[in-house]
């Protein structure tokens, strides 16, 4: 099986799919590897892929003639897809549910595509993750980013013209990136304060040296009565405004007297019953910007990182939330790309407002390339030797890893949210 690697063509692009390391490693399991001419950029120059066994070719249309497997970091642009033979197979990140017509593309031209976000993250598939390799540097990289933007040292410094206190960073996601941007804020000397929707990530924030963001009556075990502080907010303010005194009961104490159960029938857990959920869910997106905005008093620097899988990033700083911040803090959206968590991030610009910065950067991977490319050419190792573990491809859609990343297979759009959003998009 001959494998090919092009030279990346999207602008701002540094990162290529193999390094010379792994093309010794493919070459030794009995693949061809064919790599274009600077694929490698200057980090990993063409006589490097040369000495490890692959072929160095200057034309991208003989690449695409010859290869059976196309390598990629960013999906192909139309021109590339047109280079592409029937039958031949890709690997990149697709981000199909976002480029529809791109993939509709892909299937008419008859390519295979593997998209490596739809690796599902399964203990099996960690060798694979790509994504967890890219969120890492991304997290590293936003804590540099805020260090560079923030008029303040990281770390505490004892000086002759007296003491300066650490910088205060907030880190809100503590996913992969998250707990990154944690352990390299923590490293650079800061203090750390964390938040997460997912309070079992409370001990890996905590074994890294930062604090867990939490509410104080979480934390001190009181046994009184949780309703006595409900305070109604939103909907529920305004219902009591208008004299609906119902509603000024705390959502949790309405269930019980409605008759609403918060045991399943089973006894297993909580009940959800319909508006009643989304109540809570409100209430406790009101609570937790809450207690985001007390911690943004205290805090020089906040690196967002939240993510829902398939969903618009969620908002949790607000416009006002961050013209409460001091003047000269930093705000890095890591979700930039994917709607953002901040309100005022503009993807790829720094934003100013009122004396606060807020940036969005995007692609930050490629701007760490050499271990960016590295780490990817290993997952890609590990995918290549799952997809063909005899040197020739085999599609066994049994298999949850290849069925869950292959996107497209004759003609066919095999990916149900790739497939909705073609829906939507011819509706
Ligand atoms: P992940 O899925 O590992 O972590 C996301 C975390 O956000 C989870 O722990 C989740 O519980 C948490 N979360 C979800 N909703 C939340 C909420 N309302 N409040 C607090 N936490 C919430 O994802 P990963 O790999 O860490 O990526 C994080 C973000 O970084 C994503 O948006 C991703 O697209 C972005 N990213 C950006 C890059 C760039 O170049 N700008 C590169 C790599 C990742």
């Amino acid at each position: 099986m001959k494998i090919g690697v092009p030279r990346e063509v999207v602008q701002g692009e540094h990162r290529v799919a193999l390094v010379p390391e792994t093309v010794s490693k493919l070459v030794g399991s009995g693949f061809e590897v064919l790599v274009q001419t600077g694929a490698g950029r200057d980090y990993n120059p063409d006589e490097a892929y040369a000495e490890a066994g692959a072929r160095v070719v200057p034309s991208v249309g003989e690449l695409y003639e010859e290869a059976d497997l196309i390598l990629k970091v960013q999906k192909p642009t139309r021109s590339e897809v047109g280079l592409m033979r029937r039958g031949t197979a890709l690997i990149c990140f697709l981000q199909g549910p976002a480029f529809p017509e791109l993939v509709k593309w892909l299937a008419h031209a008859g390519v295979t595509v593997f998209s490596v976000e739809a690796i599902p993250r399964i203990s099996r598939a960690q060798s694979m993750d790509a994504l967890s390799a890219m969120g890492s540097i991304a997290g590293y990289k936003a804590a540099i980013i805020a260090a560079e933007y923030l008029g303040k040292y990281f770390p505490m410094m004892t000086t002759a013209a007296g003491t300066t206190g650490a910088a205060k960073v907030l880190v809100l996601g503590a996913g992969v990136a998250g707990l990154q941007a944690i352990a390299t804020t923590k490293r650079l000397g800061a203090e750390v304060t964390a938040f997460d929707i997912r309070p079992e990530v409370k001990e890996q924030i905590e074994s890294l040296g930062a604090t867990f963001l939490e509410p104080r009556q979480e934390t001190e075990e009181v046994e009184e009565d949780e309703h006595e502080e409900y305070e109604p907010a939103g909907f529920a303010k305004f219902m009591v405004a208008l004299g609906f005194n119902s509603f000024a009961e705390p959502p949790e104490r309405k269930a019980e007297k409605n008759g609403v159960s918060e045991e399943k029938p089973d006894g297993t857990g909580k009940q959800s019953t319909g508006g009643y959920a989304t109540l809570q869910a409100e209430e406790k997106q009101r609570r937790d910007r809450e207690l985001i905005r007390e911690q943004l008093k205290q805090t020089d620097v906040v690196i967002t990182t939240a993510l829902v899988p398939g969903k618009r990033a969620p908002i949790l700083l607000t416009r006002e939330m961050v013209e409460e911040m001091a003047p000269g803090s930093v705000v890095v959206d890591l979700a930039a790309e994917n709607g953002g968590n901040c309100e005022l991030t503009d993807p790829g610009k720094i934003v100013d407002h009122q004396r606060i910065k807020i940036i969005g950067p995007v692609n930050v991977p490629s701007t760490v390339p050499i271990h960016a490319s590295q780490l990817y050419s290993r997952n890609m190792f590990s995918f290549i030797r799952h997809l063909a573990p005899e040197g020739e491809l085999v599609l066994d859609f049994e298999d949850e890893i290849t069925d869950g990343a292959c996107i497209v297979h004759d003609g066919e759009v095999r990916h149900e949210p790739t497939r909705e959003a073609l829906e939507r998009g011819t509706a």
